[in-house]
């Protein structure tokens, strides 16, 4: 990976959000000491997302829920050389995170970029988005809270959207338009420069969590 080396645990502690046994949901406001709308990111890679969004709206708070290691130290690295203290990074499986560590209408936004899709059948297990995901995802959205998503793969976009639509509380919204990037760092996520750049076709949605129950 590149930008160098990355810092020392001790530098990054204050930036990786530790997951306790047994799991229970947490208390944002005593994981952050202040009580700001929270959003989560699931599979967020080398962190391009969560350090433009820590970085741009510091009235929010920001988690990213990673299963990789490495690119959990990497991002946290990224997170501690610009002092963003409104982002924690977590390492775990973002299915568990979401249905054990999250309580119900708690979160503001969550943004699911680029998963990886997993169609053969033998992998089928680690896929993100399952029938159980996209009620966790009802579950845990606040009234009027956002679920983004963006995938290259079309026939996944069109699995999550059927998934999707059996969440009664979840509704379509218009799919956001973005500009052209002022700059390397300004796209949404690593992937997403990478697939623009190569002018592959890439899909957007949004849903808004309404007042009905799952
Ligand atoms: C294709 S990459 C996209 C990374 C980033 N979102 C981007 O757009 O640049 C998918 C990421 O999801 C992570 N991932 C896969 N399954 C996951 C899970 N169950 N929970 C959390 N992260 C997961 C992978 O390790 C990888 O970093």
């Amino acid at each position: 990976m590149r930008r160098g080396p990355r810092l020392p645990l001790e530098e990054l502690a204050p930036y990786l959000l530790e997951l306790p046994d047994p799991p229970a949901p947490f208390d944002w406001t005593s994981v952050f000491d202040a009580d700001r709308p929270v959003e989560i990111e699931i599979g967020f890679g080398k962190g391009l997302f969560l350090v433009n969004a820590g970085q741009s709206r510091p009235d929010l708070h920001f988690v990213g829920v990673e299963i990789v290691r490495k690119y959990q130290l990497f991002t946290a690295t990224r997170l501690a050389k610009r002092g963003l203290h409104n982002v924690r990074v977590a390492c775990g499986d973002g299915r568990l995170f979401l249905r054990d560590r999250v309580a119900p209408a708690s979160l503001h936004a969550l943004h699911v970029y680029f998963p990886d899709p997993w169609w053969k059948k033998r992998h089928e297990k680690r896929r993100l988005f399952t029938p159980e995901f996209a009620f966790e995802c009802a579950r845990v959205l606040r009234p009027g809270g956002v679920l983004h998503f963006v995938t290259d793969v079309e026939d996944y976009f069109h699995m999550v959207a059927d998934l999707l639509k059996l969440q009664p509380a979840l509704r379509p919204l218009p799919p956001p338009q973005p500009g052209e990037p002022a700059h390397d760092l300004d796209y949404l996520t690593n992937f997403e420069r990478k697939f623009r750049k190569q002018g592959k076709a890439i899909y957007r949605a949004r849903y808004e969590r309404g007042e009905a129950a799952s």
